[in-house]
């Protein structure tokens, strides 16, 4: 098998009241520790792949090292391209083997957002590549972008089938309280997502897979090993696990995680150090480093998407 579509995935997943997790992959260790959760496991996977760490690791390296990880697991496994912001990186990836592109036009008004998707999701089907678009908008720091929470909209469900059917999309990112990073919500309020609007929107679009970013829980265990070791991140709050579960079960078929699996790498490392300050061997401390993602992505299939034995 090699690298898929996650059209497949996401017919299973609705079916099924489970998610597809949607990683983002930066590294080897990164990518071994998520693959080697998902093959005990037998999950289906999409690793997802930003502008920066394309930047970071160079299209090539990441595409050849996705590729060994379909070889090692012999999972179904979607490489997928998470916000491209402009049609010549959606296409350079399309180009380059990816077999899913993002294209985010959620900062562009609703006629230009659907332009833009448009012409992606054309130049996408036409080489055999789903697209997934975002209408409202996430708060949250990404590398190019930072939105504030006042700047932040929740996703009008009026406009939702219009942008569908405008756009021929086969996946849609909406807003519905998540956001990108660590701090997401106030420490001292209770974090509640719109299921009032997720629900609308799968009423008005049946059957459509519906995609949650910004879906880390932030564990209290990780944030308290960095902030033990030297770290500064009080009040860092994340989604609650049993909300990303309902959402799951129901209309959403993709849930992306990137800081709960830096959260993990770094807690383990700073601990590390603490405990081995002599250590200079990188194979020591990233050795840890990926068990930990291992181990976070495994309760992730779990406990949270429901995914394992689907593959
Ligand atoms: O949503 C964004 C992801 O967390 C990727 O972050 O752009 O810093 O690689 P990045
Ligand atoms: P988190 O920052 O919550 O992990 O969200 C990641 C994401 O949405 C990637 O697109
Ligand atoms: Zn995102």
């Amino acid at each position: 098998m090699g690298i898929v579509t996650s059209k497949e995935m996401f017919e299973k997943a609705y079916a099924g009241g489970y998610a597809i997790g949607a990683f983002n992959v930066n590294n080897m260790e990164i990518i071994q520790g998520i693959t080697e959760a998902a093959k005990e496991l037998r999950s289906p996977l999409i690793l997802q792949v930003s502008a920066g760490a394309r930047k970071y690791a160079s299209h090539t390296y990441l595409m050849k090292l996705v590729e060994a990880a379909v070889i090692e697991t012999e999972l179904p496994i979607c490489l997928h391209l998470d916000h491209g912001d402009t049609f010549e990186l959606c296409k350079s990836c399309i180009d380059g083997g990816f077999s899913s592109v993002m294209i985010d036009g959620s900062k562009h008004s609703f006629e230009d957002n659907i332009a833009l998707t448009r012409k992606v999701v054309e130049y996408a089907h036409d080489h055999g590549v789903v697209v997934e678009a975002e209408l409202g908008r996430l708060a949250g720091i990404e590398d190019d972008v930072n939105v504030s929470v006042e700047d932040s909209s929740y996703t009008r469900p009026e406009e939702v089938e219009e942008f569908v059917a405008r756009t021929n999309v086969d996946s849609l990112a909406i807003a519905i309280g998540t956001s990108h990073g660590a701090f997401k919500f106030k420490p001292d309020t209770k974090p509640q997502l719109r299921f009032d609007i997720l629900d609308e929107i799968a009423k008005r679009l049946p059957n459509f897979p519906i995609v949650l970013h910004g879906a880390s829980s932030v564990p209290k265990d990780l944030v308290d090993i960095i902030n033990t070791y030297g770290g500064n991140m009080p009040g860092a709050v994340g989604v609650p696990e049993d909300q990303l579960r309902r959402a799951a079960a129901g209309a959403v078929c993709k849930i992306n995680i990137d800081s709960d699996l830096r959260l993990a790498m770094t807690a383990t490392i700073r601990k590390h150090f603490a405990e081995n300050p002599a250590d200079f061997d990188p194979r020591q401390y990233l050795k840890p480093a990926r068990a930990a993602i291992k181990a976070l992505v495994a309760h992730k299939i779990t406990n949270v998407l429901g995914s394992a034995h689907t593959a």
